[in-house]
């Protein structure tokens, strides 16, 4: 990686390049310009665009070195993490700042998106003195009963550019901790920040070639070229998150393969708002869901569902809140959102408006791209050459809309009026996702219910569908995954498979089921109770 100097205002260029087989590759391919979508002239990073025989050879490259590094004692392994924990830590703030400027985070929650990084290689630097099997009692004498958790092998892993390090740290630090290499394809939206967390790995220290980044996009390019080596026979497990779309094409793969992706697809997340709620509170969290990160997180809330006791008083308050949300340049420590990470959310975010209008709903904030000389009052960032979007709130949306249906990455929610819990619940479950889901309520009786009746993979009570934590199982329902969950102690599972192994120390051949001795069976004559009419 290399630095372009460039004039005022324009600090510097990233250049990238492939790393794999634990060395740099120069590439003769096309090159992708990633541009800061606060401010279009400024370049952040030049990346190449990976063909499919550098994907090959990454691949291939990558199954020689994840042999020494399965044989590698796990919690030697995780000396590696100890070490990316401190540089993470160290290099915090520089980070956060890149994130903010090559995808548009607020700074603070740039930070935070680091934050979840460290907490990740916390959890999984202690894992690897755990990384548990079990003893299990043998119905035979003299006989042992073990289970292991052994590697897959080589993972490759497709990111999105949202959380740009979060997610892909999701992913990668679990794989690696278990003894797996790794074939990286970041999003081309975040290739400098991608490029920064390998570097972050290589100096502490992971071996050369157990973790290998080749940039490039998705269709017809890089990350279609790794789903590709499933079928070449390189790669044992795919580890995506993005569209639901993609998601079901690489589950085909990988089905007809036998192998299990680790699926983390869309969401249209549902927050309930009951006629009991504390209303502030649940103002404050549908602002929070629907608009932070502009509303481009997988988490996002679509649909506000509110008793229609309390509908008039939510609506009032959220397009209020919503008109006084700050937008505008991610470095300036006061907003609450910065722009669209790419060209695609906006032609998409403005599409919805018109599919939402087609369906009938009604416009509360007319949300739009944000214009030269058409800025909102309290716009802060550079309309020309930025990619913001002012907040859009949809009114009178029914659950059979397509805008109730359909996940948008932007600045957008719809308000769905019900009557009572059950209509809430049943709005909530009425779309094919499942990611995350909220309730406000005060009823200890409708929080029950709803963490029992909704289909979603997470489910917050009494706070927004966003911001899960680090050591939680993450993951959806429906069409958002095929039930794989990252995270915490359960995204072992997706990085390691069960080995069972029974040790015979009796010196001969024992057969299980049928060399028991068992306790002998009573006569039948001695039964009397059980069948007396009989007799
Ligand atoms: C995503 O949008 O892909 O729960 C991940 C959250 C964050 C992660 C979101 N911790 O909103």
């Amino acid at each position: 990686m290399q630095t372009r100097e460039q004039s005022a205002p324009f600090p510097h260029t990233l250049l990238l390049g492939n790393f794999y087989g634990g060395k740099p590759r120069a590439s003769s391919g096309a090159e992708l310009e990633r541009r800061n979508p606060a401010d279009h002239r400024d370049v952040v990073s030049v990346a190449p665009q990976s063909s499919a025989e550098e994907v090959r050879a990454a691949c291939v490259a990558a199954q020689g070195a994840a042999k020494a590094w399965a044989q590698t004692p796990a919690p030697q392994r995780a000396e590696v993490l100890g070490r990316l924990v401190f540089l993470l830590i160290q290099d915090k703030e520089a980070l956060a700042r890149f994130v903010a400027r090559e995808v548009g985070k607020p700074l603070r929650e740039a930070r935070g998106s680091v934050q979840e990084a460290i907490d990740t290689a916390v959890f999984f630097q202690s894992e690897g003195r755990r990384l548990y099997g079990q003893t299990v009692p043998s119905e035979l004498p003299d006989k042992e009963l073990f289970t292991y958790r052994r590697p897959l092998g080589v993972v490759g892993v497709i990111t999105a550019g949202n959380f740009p390090l979060a997610v892909p740290s999701w992913k990668i630090i679990p794989a690696i901790l278990c003894g797996n290499a790794v074939v990286w394809k970041p999003s081309d939206d975040a290739p400098g920040t991608a490029a920064l967390f390998f570097r972050a790995w290589q100096r502490a220290g992971l071996p050369p070639g157990v973790l290998s980044i080749l940039h490039g996009s998705g269709k017809d390019a890089a990350g279609q070229f790794l789903i590709d080596q499933v079928d070449a026979g390189h790669l044992n497990k795919i580890s995506f998150t993005g569209s639901t779309a993609v998601g079901r094409k690489i589950g085909e793969v990988c089905g007809r393969n036998l192998q299990q992706p680790s699926l983390e697809l869309g969401g249209k997340n549902p927050l309930v708002i009951l006629a009991d709620a504390d209303l502030d509170l649940a103002v404050d969290g549908a602002l929070w869901a629907a608009f932070g990160t502009a509303g481009q997180r997988c988490t996002s809330a679509g649909n506000i569902i509110v008793d229609r006791r309390v509908l008039a008083t939510v609506r009032e308050k959220l397009v209020r809140r919503a008109r006084a949300l700050r937008i505008g340049d991610p470095s300036n420590p006061d907003v609450d959102y910065g722009p669209l990470i790419n060209q695609r959310f906006m032609e998409a975010f403005m599409a919805q408006r018109a599919t939402g209008l087609d369906d009938g709903a009604q416009l509360l904030l007319d949300g739009r791209r944000v214009l030269p000389g058409d800025e909102p009052e309290l716009f802060s960032g550079d309309a020309t050459h930025g990619l913001y979007a002012a907040p859009r709130i949809f009114d009178h949306v029914k659950m059979d809309m397509r805008i109730a249906q359909e996940e948008c990455f932007g600045p957008t929610v719809n308000l769905v009026e019900v009557d009572g819990v059950d209509q809430a619940i049943a709005a909530a479950n009425a779309t094919p996702y499942g990611l995350s889901s909220a309730i406000y309520t005060r009823d200890a009786r409708s929080m029950l219910r709803f963490k029992e009746e909704i289909s979603a993979g997470m489910t917050s009570i009494n706070n927004s569908t966003t911001g899960a934590e680090a050591h939680l199982p993450f993951g959806g329902n429906g069409w958002s995954g095929n039930g794989t969950r990252e995270s915490g102690i359960w995204v072992l599972d997706a990085y390691t498979r069960w080995q069972a192994v029974n040790v015979d120390l009796s010196g001969k051949l024992q057969k299980a089921q049928i060399d028991i001795a068992g306790s002998a069976l009573p006569e039948l004559e001695d039964l009397e109770v059980i069948l007396p009419a009989r007799r």
